[in-house]
């Protein structure tokens, strides 16, 4: 008995057509990952798949795991990039115009308040946000080896952040942030070693004016930004080498033989 073998409908031969092209090959290079070999294949062939490990912890892929604070993070970094860029085409760092520049951008200046705001909030939620992720870390114990190397960039990163929100603050140029930054600024003489260094190079002068301002806002827009983004590309090639978000530890053999135990330990001892 011979079986007449199965008529393709045109979506199916449109599909094969499409997945056998040279095009297609080129972009995928495999074929569907239904085996682990071919899943690795299709993660490592791929460079947005590649920015995945191979394997992933399914508990720590839950979003109550992580709360997705790097995530965010990373989201409030980005959104930061791009309102600030529009701020900076509004913004002159003299003390003779950055106030009005900034009341301009308040009032006459077409969804200057929107991104203005929507600069101050990010920059508050980041530090919120940032903070949190370092606790979840923390509490997971995700900082001990392999990851120990991930947790100092994250503290430097940590300390950028900070910096960002700090110098940040003395652009608007009015009082509170002239005020602010005199208080911030004040603590630094009190730096071990190196007290009366760090206070003239934060302020270049010795008090907060135009010097301080230039020196803030290069910090602001350049400096700290930079060094943020080059920390975060080594934060997230160390995570994804030491195979994404660590799961919890494997289940102690103790507990599988807990049932064992409890009829050897007497209660009291245990
Ligand atoms: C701008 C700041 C930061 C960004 C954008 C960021 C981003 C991320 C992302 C996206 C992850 C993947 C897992 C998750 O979302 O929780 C992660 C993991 C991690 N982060 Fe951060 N992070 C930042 C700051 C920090 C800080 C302040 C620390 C600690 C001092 C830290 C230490 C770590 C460690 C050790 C991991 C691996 C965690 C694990 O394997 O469970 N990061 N980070």
């Amino acid at each position: 008995m011979s079986s007449t073998p199965k008529k393709q409908s045109l979506l199916d031969m449109a599909t094969q057509k499409i997945v056998e092209s040279q095009l297609w090959r080129s972009i995928f290079r495999h074929g569907y990952p239904d085996t682990p070999l071919n899943q690795s294949l299709v993660m490592m062939g791929n460079v947005f798949l590649h920015l995945h490990p191979v394997k992933v912890s399914r508990q720590a892929m839950k979003i109550t795991y992580t709360w997705c604070m790097g995530g965010i993070s990373f989201f409030l970094f980005l959104l930061l990039t791009i309102t600030g860029v529009f701020l900076m085409f509004y913004y002159v760092p003299h003390p003779d115009v950055a106030y009005q520049n900034i009341n301009q951008l308040n009032s006459v200046v077409a969804f200057g308040n929107l991104v203005r705001n929507m600069h101050r909030w990010s920059a508050h939620l980041m530090v919120v946000s940032v903070t949190l992720h370092m606790i979840r870390v923390f509490y997971h114990g995700a900082y001990k080896p392999p990851r120990e190397f991930n947790w100092v960039v994250g503290v430097l990163l940590f300390f950028v952040t900070l910096f960002l929100s700090f110098t940040g603050y003395l652009l608007p140029w009015d009082q509170i942030a002239i005020w602010a930054i005199t208080v911030g600024t004040t603590l630094a003489p009190y730096t071990p070693l190196l007290g009366d260094t760090v206070y003239k190079v934060l302020l270049g002068g010795s008090a907060v004016g135009q010097e301080t301002l230039i020196r803030f806002y290069v910090g602001h827009v350049i400096l700290l930004p930079l060094a943020g983004a080059l920390l975060m590309a080594v934060h997230f090639w160390r995570i994804r080498k030491d195979g994404g978000a660590a799961g919890p530890p494997p289940a102690p053999s103790r507990s599988i033989k807990a049932g064992a135990e409890k009829e050897r330990i007497p209660t009291g001892v245990r």
